[in-house]
């Protein structure tokens, strides 16, 4: 007899596409066909981490002790070490024993956090365009997601009046990224200011996904939210190794701030994984508290690549602008195009992948974001193909 086994839950009937992956797919498939495919789809870093992280972890894996699980909240050497860049780079100390937890990854973190925050019926601020995770997570924890809009106008930046019209009795929670992906703002004092009246008047948590904080450019420098008076009382703050270090694959990550809200998502994770290779905590101890300069230089190249790219396509006609931070482009399209159109146009003329503005939410329509993750000598080969398009850009 045959017993078929159901594999759709409610919950992830109700989750959109991951677009990355769906991405992915239309990207193997041209792949598949022999088409030499650019891939300014995904951002995910290609340059290579600080020699001394890699030796850090090589050497790190030779110890016999290393091989075992480690410590659910990671070893105390890591967390120290996160606190000490932390208040290094922003002027806040934290606690390291309360205040700091590391993360299987930034993403991790913020996924996990709706089950130590949010119950079924809760409800959830989200921006719009941004990270679909923050709608996953929200959607897999039974809450449902309320879309606050950001507008170019207003420097991608939240509309206080339009929060008050959105929060409601069931509002637990409310997101921020700056800098932004996908629309490469940064924050001012000011806002995060707003914000936290905002999250007090009506009893929010406040959570700030920072996975860019290193990734600016021309002399300015991301704010923590942290440093905002009430920030830690209001607040908790994701970073992350994978952008700042260039090391995605490794999986770490930081949820840092208020001690009751670190202590509810540890307890989650404590049920559900069992902590990062001792080898990877102890090169991440490498790249917080030795790698500042190699930081430094691998933001340079997304700098030099950032230059290079909208040089090229403002040359070409297309009129995007100059990002301030992360390294992504996030450019209006041409009128005649849906964003899901204008990236398979891309894709089928030129061989480029990006990612549709549609993809980050509703009010991303009209975008497409374009990721510096490919050497100058595939920017370029990009641009070329672009020009060839005979497209009218602006
Ligand atoms: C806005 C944002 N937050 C968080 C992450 C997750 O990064 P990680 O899990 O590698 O720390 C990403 C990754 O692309 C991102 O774009």
């Amino acid at each position: 007899m045959n017993i078929e086994i159901e594999t759709n839950a409610a919950r992830i009937q109700q989750l959109p596409p991951y677009l990355f992956a769906r991405i992915d797919e239309i990207k193997q498939r041209a792949i598949a066909s022999g088409v030499d495919i650019i891939d300014l789809g995904v951002g995910d870093p290609d340059l290579s981490p600080p020699r001394s992280v890699i030796d850090s972890l090589m050497h790190a894996a030779e110890d016999k002790g290393a091989h075992h699980y480690s410590s659910y909240v990671g070893i105390p050497e890591l967390r120290d070490a996160f606190a000490k860049w932390f208040e290094k780079r922003f002027g806040v100390a934290v606690d390291p024993e309360c205040e700091v937890l590391p993360l299987l990854g930034s993403k991790e973190g913020i996924g996990h956090i709706f089950l130590s925050h949010v119950d079924p019926g809760d409800e959830v601020l989200i921006p719009d365009p941004g990270y679909p995770v923050y709608t996953a997570g929200t959607i897999l924890a039974g809450a449902l997601p309320r879309y606050f809009r950001l507008r170019h106008e207003s420097d991608y930046l939240p509309d206080i009046d339009e929060l008050e019209d959105l929060v409601s009795y069931n509002t637990r929670m409310l997101w921020l990224n700056y800098p932004s992906n996908p629309t490469t703002a940064m924050a001012d004092m000011e806002t995060f200011q707003k914000i936290v009246k905002f999250a007090k008047e009506h009893g929010i948590l406040v959570c700030h996904d920072m996975a860019y904080s290193e990734i600016t450019y021309d002399g300015k420098a991301a704010i923590s939210f942290l440093q905002t008076a009430g920030g830690k009382e209001v607040g908790v703050e994701f970073h992350s190794l994978s952008k700042t270090f260039c090391m995605p694959g490794w999986r770490v990550g930081f949820a840092v701030g208020n001690a009751e809200v670190i202590k509810a998502l540890a307890k989650v994770k404590t049920n559900l994984d069992s902590g990062i290779f001792i080898p990877v905590q102890k090169a991440a101890i490498t790249a917080l508290l030795e790698c500042e300069e190699d930081a430094k230089k691998l933001c340079d190249v997304f700098k030099t690549r950032r230059n290079r790219f909208v040089e090229g396509l403002r040359d070409i006609g297309w009129n995007v602008p100059l990002p301030s931070s992360t390294f992504y482009i996030w450019a209006k399209i041409p009128s005649d195009y849906d964003s899901m159109e204008f990236c398979t146009l891309l894709l089928e003329k030129a061989g480029i992948v990006c990612t549709p503005g549609v993809g980050f939410g509703n009010f991303g329509e009209g975008f497409v974001r374009m990721s510096l993750t490919v050497s100058d000598e595939r920017l370029d080969l990009a641009l070329n193909r672009l020009k060839n398009m005979n497209i009218t850009w602006s």
